[in-house]
């Protein structure tokens, strides 16, 4: 096609396309690029604009690296990730939430009722539930993988005080489907900003915190996966969480518990003998 306008490009572009393409590949690239001729259109995108937008794309790529995953962080902030967790959640089962960066795939292992707090200040955080499907049945041999940040708003990987295993545990449940551990009550934190997307945030006005959390990744054969945080009610971020995460059924109690009332089946069992926190989360998966 020699004769290309504005009007006909979105087309032209789709004639472009060999016969042979993956049918999918058509469907989301295709839709991709006629929305972006038609933003493009809407907005009258001017070169200056165009030229930011590339320099910004380069510069994201730029401070990219096995560790530091900038793209991943500006889907976080523009909403795409959570659209994209919403778009696959099953209304049957827990909500899933952002993934972020700093989940490790070689937690240790922590028997139930095991202690991630260690020699870290704070209020004892105990949290349990049950694995379970959804005919509300117990899934015995389910994988929860936890992870949190310290009491300074830091995860292990960002903070050289840490061991690179601190606050990260990997939990089997047994035929009760029962998951147990104790920490810390994790803080709200920011996410980063030294990089392009915090460019972003405060062009936008906008802040870069998120309400404080606990990360679950749930695994069991013959069920879909599930990423997902549980948030507590009384966060003051949590209508506000600059990824987007926060769903109502990821926001619980954590309830303050009297002294003297911490239970027996712990590893801090006998220890705690002051006011600790309880929270409750039962995660409910759903069939492959
Ligand atoms: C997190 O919860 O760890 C996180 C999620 C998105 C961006 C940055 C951090
Ligand atoms: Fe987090």
């Amino acid at each position: 096609m020699r004769d290309v306008t504005k009007d006909n490009l979105t087309d032209v572009f789709m004639g472009y396309l060999g016969d042979d393409v993956n049918p999918r590949l058509r469907e989301v690239l295709g839709s991709l690029v006629t929305h972006l001729h038609a933003f493009a259109k809407e907005v009258n995108l001017t070169h200056e604009e165009w030229e930011k937008g590339i320099s910004f794309l380069e510069r994201t790529g730029d401070i990219s690296d096995k560790e530091r995953h900038e793209f991943v962080l500006l889907s976080d902030v523009l909403g795409l990730s959570s659209l994209v967790d919403m778009i696959n959640t099953r209304p049957e089962g827990t909500s899933s939430s952002v993934l972020g960066p700093f989940h490790i795939s070689d937690a240790p292992k922590l028997a139930i009722g095991g202690d991630m707090k260690g020699r870290f200040e704070g209020p004892v955080l105990l949290s349990e539930g049950i694995v379970k499907n959804t005919e509300g049945e117990p899934i015995e041999g389910a994988t929860v993988d936890i992870w949190q940040t310290a009491p300074n708003g830091l995860y292990s990987s960002q903070d050289p005080d840490q061991d690179t295993y601190s606050f990260h545990g990997l939990q089997t449940t047994a035929a009760d489907g029962r998951y147990a551990f104790t920490s810390v009550r994790p803080v709200e934190y920011t996410v980063p900003t030294d990089g392009p997307v915090g460019e972003i945030l405060n062009a936008c006005g906008r802040h870069p915190w998120r309400p404080s959390h606990l990360h679950f990744i749930v695994k069991a054969e013959g069920y879909r996966s599930l990423v997902t945080e549980v948030f507590p009610e009384d966060d003051p971020y949590l209508d506000q969480d600059t990824v987007f995460g926060v769903r109502n059924d990821l926001v619980m109690r954590y309830q303050t518990m009297p002294a003297g009332s911490f239970p027996e089946g712990f590893e801090l069992s006998g220890t705690v003998n002051d006011e600790y926190l309880k929270v409750q989360f039962d995660l409910t998966l759903v069939k492959t």
